[in-house]
């Protein structure tokens, strides 16, 4: 099988953690990095994240730390979600390497321009490295193969009732990116608010048994405290549902949109306002995701888990 090769980058955080476990486990994918971002925590808090992460799931990748704060916001964090650490919950591995030397986005480039292949970015936390490339390095852009992300809501807002975390973290970055041509798959609040792990799932990840899979479990227990308050029946795994959209692109529903993000509105900035019905008749810009497949999914995150077999590595 011809695998993809993927960037990850995320602002680990939870969901983007379980993300990352589900997407080493996947064959399809060859990762060829993996890059922070400030956003649930500060970057230097979601860069030891990942490097425990990686430790966790002998995943042997260069990791780069990326962009501390947004284009040109002020730093949104979220201890409330994610805990003071980024990622609080279960002991972890101390990160088994240092980061690399670069920055984030000079690994990117230099990936992409020594690539004979175009490469697919996933980004799961605000847009600020992706969009920092697509500044500094557009003729960079055709190595782009696509750009699978987490962020925004055509329905719905989480940090705002009109915006979603990521998006509004960092609305310029995202605007550079639905703008940039580059061909973009939404994981919006639309679908990531049905990939809801329950009480009942959380008990059978954890029965599995390995390291992984009990580590696994406590984020989802630690995630869900957030949220069962809020009336959710489960933890929303957000950032995995970009990961699905390569590897099982059949448990979803998808709906091509033009896409604008809002920059002013008083109310509205950080919202991404999707034209479900082609009103406008531009062309569209994103793919988004509008439906998944529930109990499918969750049966993919116990597969995922269960690859790594006893101990932490696969
Ligand atoms: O709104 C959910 C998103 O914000 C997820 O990526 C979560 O990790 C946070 O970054
Ligand atoms: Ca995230």
């Amino acid at each position: 099988m011809k695998k993809i090769p993927v960037i990850l980058d995320g602002d680990p955080g939870h969901d983007d953690a379980i993300a990352w476990v589900l997407a080493n486990s996947r064959p399809e994918l060859d990762i060829l990095a993996v890059t922070t971002v400030g956003g649930n925590q500060t970057l230097a808090k979601t860069t030891y994240n990942a490097g425990r992460i990686l430790s966790l799931i002998g995943l042997n990748v260069p990791l780069a730390g990326g962009r501390s704060k947004p284009l040109l916001a002020d730093l949104i964090v979220a201890p409330g979600v994610h805990g003071v650490t980024g990622l609080d919950g279960p002991e972890l591995p101390e990160p088994a390497r240092d980061v690399v030397e670069e920055e984030a986005v000079e690994l990117m480039a230099r990936l992409l321009e020594k690539s004979d292949v175009p490469i697919v970015l996933v980004p799961t936390g605000p847009l600020t490295n992706i969009a920092s490339l697509l500044l500094l390095r557009p003729d960079l852009k055709e190595k782009i193969d696509h750009i699978y992300m987490m962020g925004g809501g055509i329905t719905k807002g989480n940090w705002t009732a009109a915006a979603e975390f990521n998006i509004l973290v960092d609305p310029e970055a995202a605007d550079i990116v639905f703008r940039s041509g580059v061909p973009v798959t939404m994981a919006g609040l639309d679908v990531t608010e049905q990939a809801l792990v329950r009480p009942e799932d959380i008990e059978r990840i954890n029965s599995v048994g390995n390291d992984v899979a009990r580590i696994v479990a406590g984020w989802l227990e630690f995630f869900y405290q957030f949220h069962q308050p809020l009336g959710y029946e489960g933890a929303p795994v957000h950032d995995a549902v970009a990961i699905v959209a390569m590897v099982r692109p059949e448990l979803l529903k998808m709906r091509e949109m033009y896409v604008e993000v809002e920059l002013q509105g008083d109310y509205t900035r950080g919202a991404t306002v999707g034209d479900y019905y082609g009103l406008l008749g531009q062309k569209p810009n994103a793919t988004c995701i509008m439906d998944i497949d529930r109990e499918a999914f969750i049966e993919l995150l116990i597969e995922s888990v269960a690859s790594y077999g006893e101990g932490a590595a696969k």
